[in-house]
């Protein structure tokens, strides 16, 4: 998925290794499958179904989510339209490039969504208001 309407957040494929005895999968995320460099990981689990998460956007923060259990959506919106991406596969993951409103929401049971992003937790690089956040794409 590659919309140009949001500065390029895309899915990615995350390699997957196959086990030739049936022992099951990995998944390795290396220096060359995401473009940043992965300063922070946090986890989201036991969300339940019907609450929303994220609800921001980042000023220059960019993030890598992965579900790595279940499945969730994450609606994406750049001040003019919006979409909505279902995560349901531990070997994908979504780049979600700097400034791009996102909300996580359908969390399935047991879902766990693991975030990689390009910096330290700095709540000034969040913008939390949504009026805020169409500012900040007008300037
Ligand atoms: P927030 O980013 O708002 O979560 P979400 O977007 O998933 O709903 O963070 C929720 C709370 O956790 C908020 O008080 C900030 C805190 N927090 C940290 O202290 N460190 C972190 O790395 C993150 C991601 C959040």
């Amino acid at each position: 998925m590659k919309h140009p309407d949001f500065s390029n957040a895309t899915v990615l494929s995350i390699p997957k290794i196959s086990d030739p005895d049936g022992r099951g999968n990995l998944s390795v995320i290396e220096k060359d499958t995401i473009p940043f460099v992965i300063k922070r990981v946090y986890y989201l689990y036991d969300v339940p179904s019907t609450s929303t998460r994220g609800g921001h956007a980042h000023k220059t923060l960019q993030q890598f989510l992965i579900a790595l259990s279940g499945s969730f959506d994450v609606v994406l919106d750049n001040g003019k339209e919006r979409i909505s991406i279902t995560l349901n596969r531990p070997d994908r993951g979504l780049l979600i490039p700097n400034g791009i409103w996102r909300e996580l929401e359908n969390f399935s049971s047991g879902a766990v969504c693991l975030s990689l992003v390009s910096a330290e937790y700095d709540e000034n690089d969040y913008i939390r208001e949504y009026e805020e956040y169409l500012n900040f794409k007008k300037d």
